[in-house]
């Protein structure tokens, strides 16, 4: 089976092989030694991204804001926020990262604003019926049920969707209460979010990861989802990963992925075009099957989305190999180009999802071996690098909007702060013995940047490998990928002169014909479970 066979001249623009790295601000490096990372944090450290062979940065949220979801609750698109910085600090990055040869993608957040947002501030002051209001999605409980919300619909981060204000009116929010969702169906609201992309553009922006791109535009009448019998209302797309693959069925989501969603995209990729030099955007889209995503990509849109069905995949090869197909036909299909990624600042790091510890490890160097073999781009999360784990964060260090409306569910431990240097907290963070906002584990002494640069067996020692050895094939393996059968535990397959087999069972398998160019663990005549292998 040749899949994704090359049709049509593909284009070379940078981003289509890129392996990009995302940078949590707060997480990843403190210039100021407040505790906090900020912008000249990460300017700091750019050496480390460009010694890991990364193509570009995709920052989360730096803007003014609140910080209730830590950033995307915005205030004000086109400042920074003090904690972060300043726009100089912004600029400076900027020129710094494309001195050392690296893209910058800036994280935009267009499905809500935050309260404190000028334009939800005079949504309340304006009252019910206002200009100011429609901006928002503002209604009334349904008629004889005063009290009521306007629909059935659950907050991503639990709870109602709704919060009412004090003239009894109710707002939309998809995510916390701080977070408004946008009226997009008001072209104020499209125009304003054309003059932030031009603002960061003319700073030399090179792309934009859109947030929650998916769902800028809900159903008109926002009727109540439907939900099958057994089941809550919920709109966590997560919520369908507990349910093996083959069973899912699409749901009811009047909330998300609207067709009216993509001329927003069309729209951008216009401004984009005018600017030199590829400008990209990426889409975070949850969306519900390969066909759903891949039409975000389709030429005149976003150049690509988040495959996130590679990162809800179990540890099976028949999953990883239903996603690796359906992936690439379905991309094919629209002529764009995959992604692949495991790991982000909103699911639990990939080596706790595989079973943690030292098996955890060696499936998630393998799995990550694997997607950065296949055609297209590759995303990495920061300290994926060092083979960080989830971190179980004790309850009054978290801050996560998710936790505290759940009590149960919380991103915390994926944005536990980088361990650069030193014995003990906060291992180079910042300046001085100042800890950082969630404290980081005392074990991490042996996961420092430091230390595993002076060990060859390291994961960063890994990961700079294979990235090294990626650049030799990114550009001219091909897109065409052939599945091969190397039994009912293994994913393998060839791409030109590459072969890739991962190794998901419990028994060694024998290794297919050709040199090993890069594995993620010991091979011999053999590849062992939990390990995966490219051949040349
Ligand atoms: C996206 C972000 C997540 C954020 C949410 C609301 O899913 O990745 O971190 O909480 O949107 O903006």
């Amino acid at each position: 089976m040749v899949l994704n066979d090359p049709i049509g001249a593909h284009g070379q623009e940078w981003w289509r092989h890129a392996v990009t790295y995302q940078i949590y601000p707060r997480s990843f490096a403190d210039g100021d030694g407040d505790g906090v990372g900020d912008l000249p944090g990460i300017t700091s450290r750019l050496p480390h991204l460009r010694d890991l062979g990364v193509d570009a940065v995709w920052i989360s949220p730096f803007y003014t804001s609140p910080q209730k979801d830590h950033g995307y609750d915005v205030a004000d698109y086109r400042d920074i926020d003090p904690l972060f910085g300043t726009l100089a600090d912004a600029d400076e990055l900027l020129e710094r990262a494309h001195e050392v040869g690296l893209k910058v993608i800036v994280d935009l957040v267009p499905n809500h604003t935050s309260d404190a947002h000028e334009w939800f501030q005079a949504a309340l002051a304006a009252g019910p019926g206002s200009p100011e209001r429609d901006r928002y999605l503002f209604r009334d409980s349904p008629a004889g049920a005063p009290g009521t919300p306007p629909n059935n619909w659950r907050s991503v981060f639990g709870g109602d969707a709704w919060t009412q204000v004090e003239d009894g009116q109710w707002y939309l929010h998809l995510f916390d209460a701080s977070q408004p969702d946008l009226n997009w169906r008001n072209p104020e609201v499209g125009d304003m979010f054309v003059d932030v992309l031009r603002f960061w553009l003319d700073r030399g922006a090179d792309g934009f990861r859109v947030d929650v791109a998916h769902g800028l535009f809900k159903e008109e009448s926002l009727r109540d989802q439907v939900v099958a019998a057994g089941r809550q209302p919920s709109s966590d797309a997560r919520d369908a990963a507990d349910v093996p693959m083959v069973e899912r069925t699409e749901r009811d989501e009047p909330m998300w992925d609207q067709p009216e969603v993509h001329d927003v995209y069309r729209r951008w990729h216009e401004v984009l075009a005018k600017y030199d030099g590829d400008r990209m955007l990426v889409a975070e889209a949850w969306t519900q099957s390969p066909e759903s995503m891949a039409r975000y990509i389709r030429e005149d849109e976003m150049s690509q989305a988040f495959n996130f069905a590679w990162l809800l995949a179990s540890w099976s090869a028949s999953e990883f190999t239903e996603v690796v197909t359906g992936t690439l036909a379905a991309t094919e299909a629209v002529h764009g180009s995959p992604t692949w990624v495991l790991s982000n600042h909103d699911v639990d790091r990939h080596v706790t999802r595989y079973g943690g510890g030292p098996v955890g490890l060696a499936r998630a160097r393998a799995a990550t071996l694997t997607m950065l073999a296949l055609p297209g781009s590759a995303y990495l999360y920061q300290g994926e690098e060092l083979g960080l784990e989830q971190v179980d964060v004790a309850p009054e260090h978290r801050s996560d909007p998710f936790w505290l409306r759940t009590g149960h569910v919380g991103r915390d431990g994926c944005r536990v702060p980088i361990p650069w240097s030193g014995e003990a907290p906060p291992f180079g963070f910042g300046p001085g013995d100042g800890q950082p906002w969630i404290p980081q584990p005392t074990a991490w002494a042996a996961l420092t940047v430091e230390k595993q640069e002076a060990d060859p067996d390291s994961t960063l020692a890994f990961y700079r490998a294979a990235l090294a050895v990626r650049r030799t094939f990114a550009h001219t393996a091909g897109d065409a990928v052939e599945m091969l059968d190397l039994g009912p535990d293994v994913v393998a397959f060839r791409r030109g002169p590459l072969t890739v087999a991962l190794n998901c069972g419990t028994e060694p398998v024998a290794v297919p014909d050709g040199d090993v160019l890069m594995a993620s663990g010991p091979v011999g005549a053999t590849l062992p479970a939990d390990t995966a292998v490219w051949l040349g």
